[in-house]
């Protein structure tokens, strides 16, 4: 029988017979990936694209498993965060052939003949390689107060509770999990990182102002009412295309907008 094409591919020429068994040895599937470097211990070194090939025949099918597999195998100096592997964490956020997303959740592209690119989340300073400093973006999450915020607390001590409606209202918010590849894909948050607070941030401003057993929405639309925050954001929806959660910060923001308008 004619062995189909693709078969052919797969199977590398090498076949060893041992008795009755047949060891079928792949050929390799090579794909280059082009990884940004920068060490803060050689700070006078600029940073470069550092290539490395994978045998995708011997790699998992995400990005974060061939970084891992180079890490293991082919230089244990490359730095990157991960944790969860399963788009949990958020911490491994990084710009992969051009869009931010998460490693862990970013299939390879197994076209060998095309290259990957992978830099650290644009326009961010930089810690080492793939990790960025997020060290403003906490503090902004934090400026944000986000916590339930009340004068008093339910008498019989146990849960606040609100309306099935109420509820439904922070479906789409608070499964953010703060990857921070929205804000760091927005112009407007790349030029104005000290004040404009970004999508990531915004969008959490707005699950607790929604949030019907919160009684700070006053001061908490007070906190945005200014020019710099919130109104930096001209809804170019750079946030949304990104978001790798398939959230939307574009609406939450418009929808803080209209809640400042009316208020
Ligand atoms: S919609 Fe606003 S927050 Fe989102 S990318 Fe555009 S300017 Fe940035
Ligand atoms: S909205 Fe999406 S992209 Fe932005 S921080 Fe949350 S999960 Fe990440
Ligand atoms: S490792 Fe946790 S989101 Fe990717």
């Amino acid at each position: 029988m004619m062995m189909s094409g693709i078969l052919k591919r797969n199977i590398a020429g090498v076949v060893a017979r041992r008795g009755l068994a047949t060891e079928v040895v792949q050929e390799p599937r090579l794909k280059t990936f082009k990884i940004y470097r920068w060490n803060p211990d050689h700070p006078a070194d600029k940073p470069k694209l550092q290539e490395f090939k994978v045998d995708l025949n011997k790699c998992g099918p995400m990005v974060l498993d061939a970084l891992l597999k180079i890490k293991d195998e082919q230089d244990a100096t490359l730095t990157l965060r991960r944790s969860c592997r399963e788009g949990i964490c958020g911490s491994c956020a990084m710009n992969i052939g051009g869009r931010n997303t998460l490693a862990c959740l970013c299939k390879i592209d197994t076209d060998v003949s095309k290259q990957t690119k992978i830099y650290p989340l644009p326009h961010m300073y930089i810690v080492k390689d793939l990790v960025p400093d997020l060290t403003q973006f906490y503090k902004q999450y934090k400026s944000v107060q986000p916590y339930l915020q009340r004068s008093k607390m339910p008498e019989d001590g146990k849960e606040n509770l609100q309306s099935i409606e109420d509820r439904k209202k922070l479906d789409g918010l608070y499964e953010c999990i703060l990857c921070a590849c929205c804000s760091t894909s927005c112009p407007s948050y790349w030029w104005n990182q000290e004040q404009y607070l970004g999508p990531a941030v915004l969008m959490q401003a707005y699950r607790w102002l929604i949030d019907s057993r919160d009684e700070a929405s006053k001061f908490r639309k007070e906190m945005l009412q200014n020019s710099m925050s919130l109104y930096r954001c001209h809804t170019i929806m750079n946030c949304t295309r990104t978001c790798p959660k398939g959230l939307n910060p574009g609406y939450a923001i418009a929808e803080i907008k209209k809640a400042l308008a009316t208020s």
